[in-house]
This record gives structure tokens, sequence and C-alpha cells, in this order.
């Protein structure tokens, strides 16, 4: 029990791809994940995010589900087909798209919500996937650069929190090792560390560009999000575990946190990657090399760290035999186990663990020299096709998850905000809309997409006006409450399905049978005429 630092900030989070829908209006340009959900057999049922939340017409009725909660902040991303519809910026800035989210911002700081705003949620424009091949060219680098510098231009007097890029891990792994995510690349042992080596150069150009160029004037901060489970060893008294555990983090996190804060890669991925790749027959390691020069233009270039963290596994080392190849998976000689009594009331890989939170944050602030930290995603899904707002399970994820924040920062950890990921479901990247993030339920079978607050709107919420945990009666207090509100929305939503097929009737069925009718009397008209004739 006990409250947060004053200042702290509470946010709920989102991204493009995942609410915006309008996948082709106001000439937006193609993305990645368009093209990418409209092949067959990509995402659960083929879904798409073709409409999703069509969050793109509803900035003041998401606004005021903000403003029911308290938010002190939100986190959103900015497509960049939307508003360079090639990625270049040079051929076409769409000034539609450039609007959409100059009027997101001036709605939210006239609601005092802070935007703290992604420039790469995933949704590469297409073209320079087809031109260069994404994340795999050079060239990204002074592509994204040039998006950049145009957000900057357009928003930066009004946005003061940038993140460059949410989760590059994913960008890498799943987009460009396995193809599970756009572009579908499966450039096994290779694709991923050329993406990332990519992405970090390009993250560093841009926190220069800023620097240089909008600092003085804008006075915001550019950070970059990374994602991470945290690892911890099977065995704490095995020293082959604990190096494991250690060598799994480096990898997920340390990948791209090591050489933003000092320079390089970690020295663990150097030895493994190096050894695997001379183990081949190659003659340089898969792991790209900085340059000296590439080192100190990167090291320092986060003015904050945002730090995505979903669940925990315990770690144990494991060989994987050559002749199974080699891949990111194997190079890092780890194998991943969960304690069956762990909760896992959503997503397959999604147990609830609060306390490697703890330990993550931890790691953190003793490898990187104590950053200023915005978690930028943390949250719970539910796999329930059915309707359900009473979600018991996710207020005792945020409760027990921001519990082991407030210890961390007790730890001394210096984190400034939380964002609870996410504020509506969505769409959710290949699982389509199956898995359920949201603190508002959304309805997507309706076409006006409406949304319902789940009972941990109720008790969030709390926590927000409280800045903490004031005592337990207090707290279970809440909870209580939230799950007696839940009840009577679940019955309002239950009956939604009778609108929607109201609706139905009047929209479809009433005009396709009045003009059936027309056309039989008309048909019927003519026979008789003929039959005078
Ligand atoms: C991280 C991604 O950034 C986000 O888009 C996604 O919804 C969550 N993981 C949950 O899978």
């Amino acid at each position: 029990y006990g409250t947060f630092p004053n200042g702290f900030s509470w946010g709920a989070g989102s991204s493009a791809y995942q609410t915006e829908g309008a996948w082709d209006k106001d000439g937006k340009g193609l993305s990645i994940w368009d093209v990418f959900t409209h092949k067959k057999g990509k995402t659960f049922l083929n879904d798409t995010g073709d409409s999703s939340c069509e969050g793109y017409y509803k900035i003041k009725d998401d606004i005021s589900l903000m403003k029911e909660l308290n938010l002190n902040h939100y986190r959103f991303s900015i497509s960049w087909p939307r508003i360079m519809p090639t990625g270049i910026r040079s051929d076409h800035v769409n000034e539609k798209g450039v609007n959409y989210y100059n009027a997101l911002i001036d709605e939210l700081l006239e609601h005092n919500i802070t935007p703290i705003v992604t420039l790469y949620h995933w949704d590469l424009p297409q073209v320079l996937q087809e031109k260069y091949g994404g994340w795999q060219n050079i060239s990204m680098i002074n592509y994204f650069n040039d998006f950049a510098n145009l957000c900057f231009e357009r928003y930066g007097d009004r946005v003061k929190y940038w993140i460059t890029f949410n989760n590059p891990w994913s960008v890498a792994v799943e987009g460009y090792e396995t193809g599970e995510h756009a572009p579908g690349l499966k450039l096994r042992g290779t694709g991923a560390y050329r993406a990332a080596h990519h992405i970090i150069k390009a993250h560093a150009k841009v926190w220069h560009t800023y620097d240089t160029q909008w600092r003085n004037k804008q006075r915001g901060m550019v950070g970059i999000s990374l994602s991470g489970d945290w690892g911890e060893p099977v065995d704490i008294t095995n020293q082959k575990d604990i190096e494991a555990a250690e060598r799994y983090v480096q990898f997920y996190i340390g990948w791209f946190a090591t050489p933003i804060f000092h320079g390089d890669y970690p020295q663990v991925m150097k030895d493994f990657i190096g050894r695997k790749s001379a183990q081949q027959g190659l003659g340089t390691s898969r792991l790209p090399t900085f340059s000296s020069q590439e080192k100190s233009y990167i090291k320092g270039t986060s003015d904050f760290l945002g730090v995505g963290h979903f669940t925990t596994h315990y770690i144990t080392q494991k060989s994987f035999p050559s002749s199974r190849g080699y891949t990111y998976f194997s190079d890092w000689d780890v194998a991943e186990l969960v304690d069956p009594r762990w909760p896992d009331p959503g997503s397959e890989w999604l147990y609830s663990v609060p306390w490697g939170f703890r330990r993550l944050l931890n790691f953190i602030k003793t490898q990187y020299g104590n950053p200023m930290i915005y978690i930028t995603e943390n949250g719970v899904s539910e796999k329930m096709m059915c309707t359900e707002l009473c979600d018991d399970w996710r207020i005792q994820y945020y409760k027990a998850y921001i519990n082991e924040m407030l210890k961390a920062i007790r730890d001394g950890v210096n984190v400034k905000g939380y964002t609870a990921w996410s504020l509506l479901d969505k769409f959710e990247w290949d699982e389509g809309y199956s898995e359920r993030f949201g603190l508002y339920y959304v309805d997507f079978r309706n076409k006006n997409k409406p949304r319902y607050p789940k009972a941990s709107v109720q008790f969030y919420k709390r926590i927000i006006r409280s800045n903490g945990f004031p005592n337990q009666r207090e707290v279970e207090n809440w909870r209580r409450k939230a799950t007696e509100t839940c009840s009577t929305s679940n019955q309002l939503l239950a009956a939604d399905p009778l609108t929607s097929h109201m609706e139905m009737v009047t929209e479809v069925v009433v005009p396709t049978v009045c003009t059936l009718c027309i056309l039989i009397s008309a048909v019927f008209l003519m026979f008789l005429l003929r039959k005078r004739n």
C-alpha cells in the first residue's frame, strides 16, 4: 500500500494499425500490414485491420473514455503511410492524413491529456518494402528520418514525448526471422539481426535530428520503447541456469538497450552468435558490427526508455544441434519454461507473474545507469469469444503488476509513468480479434464498433484517482464495486446482437425484398401486356 511520486503519469495506449481502421481512406497509402492481412492464412480467421475500432472516425468518443478514466497521458502511433503514402517525403505528403493527427493531438490537449507519440508501430509503407526490402535495407534509415522530421515539424510544437520505435524485437524477429508478422519474411539466422541493426541506427539518427534541429525550440524528449520478458533461472543455485537467464534478457531487451546506452551489442550476443557463425563455416559473424564512429553516435541516444512488459519465463540452458540449422532461437542456447500454477487467462504466451516486472525494472536500473523510464505497455488479454465485461482477472493482473512497479520505484527505479495496454480491444496482429487487451470492450460485430467499459475501467480509474493503493479495505472495496457494476453493462451488451439484427433487417433485408417485389411486378406486367398484344 502506498502512493506513487507526485506527478506520476497514468495513461493508456493504442497503435495506428490496431485501432484506426480507414485503411484506404483520405489518400492513405498501403502499409505492409494491409498487404499481409489481405493474404489468406496469415491471421486468425483471416482477420484484418481494415476497419478495426474505426478509431479514425471516433476521436471525440475515445477521448471521452480517456476522460472517464481520468488519464494523464494517451499513447498512440502515427501511421507512416497515412501521412506519406509511399513512405518517401519527396513523393507526396498527404495533408488529410496529417490533419487527422492534428485533430487528435489538439483534442487531447484540449482535455489536458498529454500525447505520447510513437513514430513506428510496425506499419511500414508497402512501397518501401517492395522497392528496398524494408528493414533489410540500409536506405530505411534516411527514409525514416525524413518521416520523423516531418512529424517534428508538424506536431512538435504540441508533442513533447516521442518514441521512435515500438518493440523493435518483434519487428526484427517476427517480421524478418519467423515471418509470423508483416512482411512475413523467413530469413532465419540473419534477417532479424540485419533488421535490428538498421533500426538501431535509424533510431539514433532520429534522436540526433531532434537533438540538433528541434530540441531547443520544442523542448521535448525522444526515446525508444523496448519490450522484454523477464527470465528467471530455473534453479538459482545452478550457474548454467543463471547464465542462461541473463543471456535470455540480453538477447531480448539488451540487444537494443546495450547499443543505445553503452554503444555496442551485449558481449554475450557477440560471443554466442560469433561462435555459432564460425561453427557454420562463415567468415564473419551473422551479428553485424558497429564501427567505432557508429558506436559513439549511437551511445546515449535515449532521453527516456519506454518499457513494454507482459510476462516472465523460467530459463534453463539448452544446446541446439547444428543439424536443426542456425536461427535466432538456437543462437541463445536457452529453453523457456513456465510454472503451471501461473494464471494465463488470455494469450497463450502471457502468464501473470507480477514479481518478474519488478526484477526486470531493477535489471534495467543497474544495467543502463538508472534511466528515466515510462512503462509504455502492460496489461493482459482474454481469449473469450463470448462477451465478458466482468474481467476480474484483469483487475488482479493490474493490481499486482502496478504494485510491483510501486515496489520497484521504492527500490530506486526511476519510473515516471505507466501506460495500461490497451484502451480498447483491437486488432491483435496475427491473432486477429481473438485476443482482447482492452479496458473497453469493442463490439466488432456491430459496424458502429460501440465501446463498453469492462470492470477493470472502474478499478484502474480508482488507482489513478488515489495515485496508488491507499489501504487494504479501500482496494478490496474498489474491486467489489467494479465487479458489481459490470454485470449491468454485460446485460446491455448481451442485448446488442438483437440491435445489430434489427439493423440488418432494416438495412439489408427490407431493401432487398422491395427490389425483388418491384422486379417481379415488372416481369409480370410485361407478361400481361404481351399476352394482350
Ligand atoms: C506488444 C505490441 O507492441 C502491441 O502492439 C501488442 O498489442 C502487445 N504486444 C500485446 O501482444
